[in-house]
């Protein structure tokens, strides 16, 4: 593992140099790559001073070095964690073998699927944010947004190192495709549809960061288990960053929280029209959106049976959340797994082969981790000594992939007909005016240590610097 060196065009510690091929051809990428930050990345912000992290080694003290960058100037590296020595693979009907430098040849189009998809989902989320600078509530969260938008950045050129260095000229040409889909483009989308839906708003945005980089977590712990060892070692380093992601959602949407328990003990009140007089947004809206980013998310996990889940699972290529610390075989023929099915207009468990079902294992073990935030905000609303719950809906709710797509569900796991349906999705997912009047709140905040009315300060400023910190200089 060498040293990385900033005076090369591309950071790295993959010892770049070394591979002059290689090398030439991702610098080939990179001015496509920046290119394309100038047109999608973050609108209005080339010339703002932004108190940034970067990574400059994988080791615990180089991966977060903070200071003020523009952000075009931010240095996007490719960065893998060590190499395990002697790593096997530890699932799948490969297991004990030695695990995998090389893509081998009967793997090769699924791998190349798999890194693409991911790689897709990377420059989607900054294109799906790219207004929101215009809008931050203040410095505090305009850097973090920053933050989240340079790293989803540099885990595109994780995924376009692993796409170059091992696939060839297919590789290349799938690098320059990542560059070309837009989210939201109606000719040439993004690849899975979560990715192509609007952030409109900060609450948006949260939500996103709490919700949907939590299906990345879930990917990548995947993918860090994977026999392809750059694979897993390149996702290994991308989680670390990912972390960071989920705590600003998670903060972000406790702070929303927060002010508007405020809000509801000053003015003793829990009327909606009040309190969004007062400018706050009340908590049926916050549960109207954690409905819909929850569902919308855990579709991003697929089918609920899949051949597909079970050849990558059974070939190595992708393990469970935290396989090495499951008690089973790892090889799972002949387990079971419990999934639901429609059945005279009632959901019922089924028992299926649990390979077909590794999907929705891993939606599940994700439903379980991210109720493990929403208990937390919980926490703000009983600090409050208010009395009202929020929770995360029903998994039959509100789904378009999978054998769920064909039902209505109500949040709380009813099945509804079309006409009940109809008379509550308003209280159940957010209507246009809850868009509309959240939309309306939403407004630049410049001021060093100001915060917009509709959201609390954080109790904590980023690296240990104050909150009133000059996170952004505008100049
Ligand atoms: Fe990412
Ligand atoms: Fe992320």
């Amino acid at each position: 593992m060498s040293a990385i060196n900033y005076s090369d065009k591309i950071p790295n510690n993959v010892n770049l140099s070394e591979d002059r091929t290689l090398q030439r051809a991702l610098e080939h990428w990179q001015p496509n790559y920046l290119q394309w930050w100038q047109d999608m990345g973050p609108d209005g912000s080339q010339n703002f001073d932004v108190y940034l992290r970067t990574a400059v080694s994988v080791d615990p003290q180089g991966w977060a070095q903070f200071g003020h960058v523009k952000m075009p100037d931010y240095r996007w590296g490719i960065f893998l964690n060590a190499a395990e020595q002697d790593r096997k693979i530890h699932f799948g009907d490969h297991i004990g073998e030695a695990a995998w430098q090389d893509v081998p040849g009967e793997h090769r189009a699924n791998l190349r699927r798999i890194i693409v998809t991911q790689g897709d989902t990377e420059p989607a989320s900054v294109e799906q944010q790219r207004h929101l600078g215009l809008t931050a509530p203040s410095q505090y969260d305009l850097r973090n947004l920053f933050q989240v938008n340079v790293e989803e950045g540099r885990h595109l050129w994780a995924m376009v190192y692993l796409l170059h260095k091992y696939f060839g000229r297919d590789g290349r040409e799938e690098a320059e495709a990542l560059l070309e889909r837009n989210s939201g483009n109606a000719d040439n989308p993004r690849i899975l549809e979560a990715f192509n839906e609007k952030t409109p708003d900060w609450l948006s945005f949260f939500m996103f960061t709490y919700f949907t980089d939590r299906d990345g977590k879930f990917q990548l712990c995947a993918l860090a288990e994977s026999a392809f060892d750059p694979l897993a070692r390149t996702t290994k380093f991308m989680l670390t960053e990912e972390a960071h992601h989920m705590f600003v959602g998670e903060s972000g949407v406790g702070r929303v929280i927060q002010r508007t328990v405020n809000a509801m003990n000053q003015l003793k009140t829990d009327d909606v029209g009040k309190l969004r007089a007062e400018g706050v947004i009340d908590l049926p809206t916050i549960q109207r959106y954690i409905n819909f980013h929850f569902s919308v998310t855990i579709d991003l996990f697929g089918a609920d049976q899949s051949s597909n889940a079970a050849t990558f699972y059974s070939s190595g290529l992708k393990g469970r959340y935290e396989e090495g610390k499951r008690v089973d075989d790892h090889i799972l023929k002949g387990n079971t797994y419990k999934v639901l099915e429609v059945h005279n207009g009632q959901l019922l468990e089924k028992e299926v082969p649990m390979l077909n079902a590794l999907n929705e294992v891993l939606r599940d073990d994700y439903i379980t981790d991210s109720k493990g935030g929403v208990d937390r905000w919980n926490r703000i609303i009983e600090k409050a000594g208010i009395p009202f719950k929020l929770t995360v809906p029903h998994k039959a709710f509100h789904r378009n992939i999978g054998t769920l797509a064909g039902v209505k569900v109500s949040p709380d796991g009813r099945v509804v007909n079309e006409q009940e349906w109809n008379q509550k999705v308003e209280e159940w997912l957010p209507s246009d005016q809850d868009r509309a009047y959240v939309g309306s709140l939403m407004g630049r905040v410049t001021e060093t240590g100001k915060f917009a009315n509709w959201i609390a300060p954080p109790v904590m400023g980023i690296n240990r610097q104050p909150v009133d910190f000059e996170y952004v200089r505008f100049n």
